[in-house]
């Protein structure tokens, strides 16, 4: 499974990037508003951070705005970043001129099987399911994940791949895995949640009290 981070905070990619599992990185307009930063400049810095698949998201909502954007961003940014599009009509007809371009895709705002499907058949690389956001109008978010993947499963020629998103904690990312999604994107909090266990905190402070033990005896 791909674990992306979901985040436009270059600090915190840094620091994911340094343990040597970060496949890739999605950003979202609210996510560069946040970091605070120029568009172009953060998401090329992300991409030199990160050799894995970096999403760029387009803001146009007609779909000749949003190939427009979408070959502006692939001529001005590096390879690896790839394109994210609204799941509507006018972002599925950009999809499928962005995938005839040669372009990867990141089909977002995915809230049912149905349009998971319709972003598969316009070509799209990924298609991002938002559990969170349904878990937070007092549905499963998971019950999304599952339908998908039944669905994919009855199509074995779909190769778009599903990417989790709006991941809230960590038991999130264990379902995904289980139900088989390809990828997830999630905060980095949650990245350091799932390596968090305090047992394996106390099992280290008790070999390293014991070392130091073995030094002092010059045992080392
Ligand atoms: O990047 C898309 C998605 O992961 C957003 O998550 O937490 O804003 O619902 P959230």
């Amino acid at each position: 499974m791909e674990f992306f981070l979901d985040t436009a905070d270059v600090d915190e990619i840094r620091e994911i990037a340094a343990w040597g599992i970060l496949d890739g990185v999605t950003t979202n307009p609210s996510l560069i508003k946040k970091s605070g930063r120029d568009f172009k400049q953060v998401v090329a810095e992300i991409a030199s951070i990160c050799d894995g698949p970096i999403s760029a998201e387009v803001t146009a909502m007609d779909t000749a705005g949003m190939i427009e954007q979408g070959r502006a961003l692939k001529a001005a940014l590096p390879d690896n970043v790839i394109i994210k599009i609204p799941c509507t009509p006018e972002g599925l007809a950009a999809t499928k001129v962005l995938t005839e371009d040669g372009t990867d895709t990141n089909v977002t705002l995915i809230f049912s099987a149905a349009q998971a499907l319709m972003a598969a058949k316009a070509g799209a690389t990924y298609v991002s399911p938002f559990i969170g956001r349904i878990d937070d109008t007092g549905h499963d978010g998971m019950n999304l994940i599952a339908d998908i993947m039944d669905t994919w499963a009855n199509y074995p020629s779909i190769t778009t791949k599903v990417l989790a998103a709006s991941i809230r904690h960590p038991t999130h990312v264990l379902q995904c895995i289980q139900l088989g999604a390809h990828t997830a994107t999630m905060p980095a909090k949650i990245f350091r949640q799932l390596m968090k266990h305090p047992l394996t905190d106390r099992g280290l402070e008790g070999f390293m009290r014991d070392w130091a033990e073995v030094e002092k005896a010059g045992n080392a």
